[in-house]
């Protein structure tokens, strides 16, 4: 042994995995047990600490699932991509790094620095399709990892697979239960994976935005990010965890809903984060906005709100016809020559797709699509109710919205349609709602840009009312129910 400390971590092995299987089926929950491996690893090895990291349902990122002896900053360092962190290990290798600052293979070498990590030993946890996760071993000194302690941490790694593989097992039957219809059976191995590997929201609008955000098909990662906001010398004092990342836009999403004296107190973090860390994009999302982007889609309290008047014309019919003219004419213009499709998405568009295909001169052809603002009962997918009558591959596609609010829409029917290989593909939208935006789209044609207030008319409407109206207004006061 070259670390001139007698056996003594190999002399307990024995015992410790003896203990860790025990703990394997002692029937606690699922993320105790693997702490309490983790524990128990950690304690066996002699080392800093160690995290049991699932890969997630698109075996992207590594979600720390299970952990012991490190802080909450440091597992909080942010998102793991796992092709970049240590890819051998995905490859089914254990690695031996013996100085975490200076070797590349290390993604956040400050946080590894800052937690004091110096050598770490990490190896594949398998399933039966594969890699599965990574089970992590850190010290704090320097450590040429024997062959004993690797044999040690590839039978934990066994150990955490069979845990993995048998909470699979008792999700599947529990998911089979026909208990309520919102949790209609799905059986997909997928499903019941991304359901153990759900974090703990701390509120049960986390988990609804969540959800949203899986019907879209966005990537995000709960709480992967920790940011010190204030620090006294060396010491950190204040901390800042927004509660979502989106990696596609690199941006940060945190959900206010709760009282308005703690909004007080969040809005002054988050403008230290930004002021000490300007390159971070983040969102805030208010209670009222968030009340507003679940009940377009049939959730939370405005949910079941009356239908209110009209308090005021943003847009009269006149003005709309004329921007629609002026749009209608750079289109001809950017595509003279060639022929479009038009695609627009029923039902908000058909006014404006039927005044601006009339006014564009060229030749066109009209698609509409369907889509469901509602998943599926296991609630991860958008459903398209009504998919292209034809074909377009190799043609040259305008979508027209009458939208675009979050950009959630757009980014899920712009990517269904560039799967569809079309030559070109633009946006064209009536409305842009931009200081509602959480996604980042392109978009090439904007005929009016719109404050953060809910509008009706010329097609667009509030739970099915008002798109008969010849102008485009905004609701009265917020509607509000009893609940509220
Ligand atoms: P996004 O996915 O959040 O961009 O939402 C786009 C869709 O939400 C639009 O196509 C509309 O159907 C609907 N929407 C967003 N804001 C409004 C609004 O103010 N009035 C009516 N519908 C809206």
């Amino acid at each position: 042994m070259g670390r001139g400390k007698l056996n003594a971590p190999e002399a307990g092995y024995c015992t410790a995995i003896k203990d860790i299987a025990t703990v394997a089926r002692s029937g606690l929950p699922f993320k105790r047990i693997l702490n309490s491996i983790a524990r128990r690893t950690t304690k066996a090895m002699q080392v800093a600490g160690c995290a049991v990291m699932l890969l997630d349902q698109r075996r992207e990122f590594l979600i720390p699932t299970g952990s012991y002896g490190l802080s909450d900053l440091y597992l909080r360092k942010g998102s793991i991509r796992a092709h970049r962190s240590i890819p051998a290990i995905l490859n089914g290798r254990t690695i031996i790094i013996s100085d975490a600052s200076r070797d590349p293979r290390i993604e956040y070498p400050q946080a590894a620095r800052d937690e004091g990590i110096v050598s770490v030993l990490g190896v594949p946890i398998f399933s039966k399709d594969g890699v599965t996760g990574e089970l992590r071993i850190y010290t704090h000194e320097k450590r040429r990892f024997s062959p004993s302690d690797r044999d040690f941490a590839n039978s934990v790694a066994a150990i955490i697979a069979l845990v993995l593989e048998k909470e699979v097992t008792i999700q599947s039957k529990v998911q089979a239960q026909p208990i309520a219809v919102q949790q209609a059976p799905s059986q997909s191995p997928q499903h019941v994976i991304s359901k153990i590997r759900t974090p703990d929201f701390s509120h049960p609008s986390e988990a609804e935005f969540a959800r949203l955000l899986d019907f879209y098909r966005i990537d995000w990662l709960y709480e992967p990010r920790t940011f010190p906001i204030k620090r006294d010398g060396g010491r950190i004092t204040e901390m800042f965890t927004p509660d979502f990342y989106l990696p596609e836009m690199d941006t940060y999403i945190e959900l206010t809903t709760m009282k308005q004296h703690l909004i007080t107190e969040k809005n002054r973090k988050i403008r230290l984060l930004r002021q000490l860390y300007p390159d971070i994009k983040i969102r805030l999302l208010n209670r009222s906005d968030y009340a507003k982007l679940l009940a377009k889609y049939g959730y939370g309290p405005l949910a079941s709100a009356k239908v209110q008047g009209i308090s005021r014309v943003l847009f009269n019919h006149a003005q709309i016809q004329r921007r629609v003219g002026v749009l209608a004419k750079r289109i001809s213009k950017d595509y003279a020559g060639s022929e479009i499709v038009l695609v627009g998405v029923l039902k908000g568009v058909l006014c404006f797709m039927a005044d601006l295909m009339q006014k564009i001169s060229l030749p066109v052809t009209v698609e509409f699509m369907g889509i469901s603002y509602f998943a599926d009962a296991a609630g991860e997918s958008v459903t398209i109710t009504k998919g292209l009558d034809t074909s377009i591959k190799g043609k040259n596609v305008l979508m027209v919205e009458d939208i675009v609010d979050t950009g959630m829409t757009l980014k899920y029917l712009l990517e269904h349609l560039t799967s569809h290989e079309p030559a070109s593909l633009k946006v064209c939208t009536l409305l842009d709602k931009r200081i509602r935006r959480i996604i980042d789209v392109k978009l090439d044609y904007i005929g009016f840009e719109v404050a953060d207030e809910f509008v009706v008319g010329y097609g667009l409407d509030y739970r099915g009312h008002y798109r008969n109206l010849p102008f485009i207004g905004t609701l009265g006061p917020t509607p509000v129910t009893e609940n509220t």
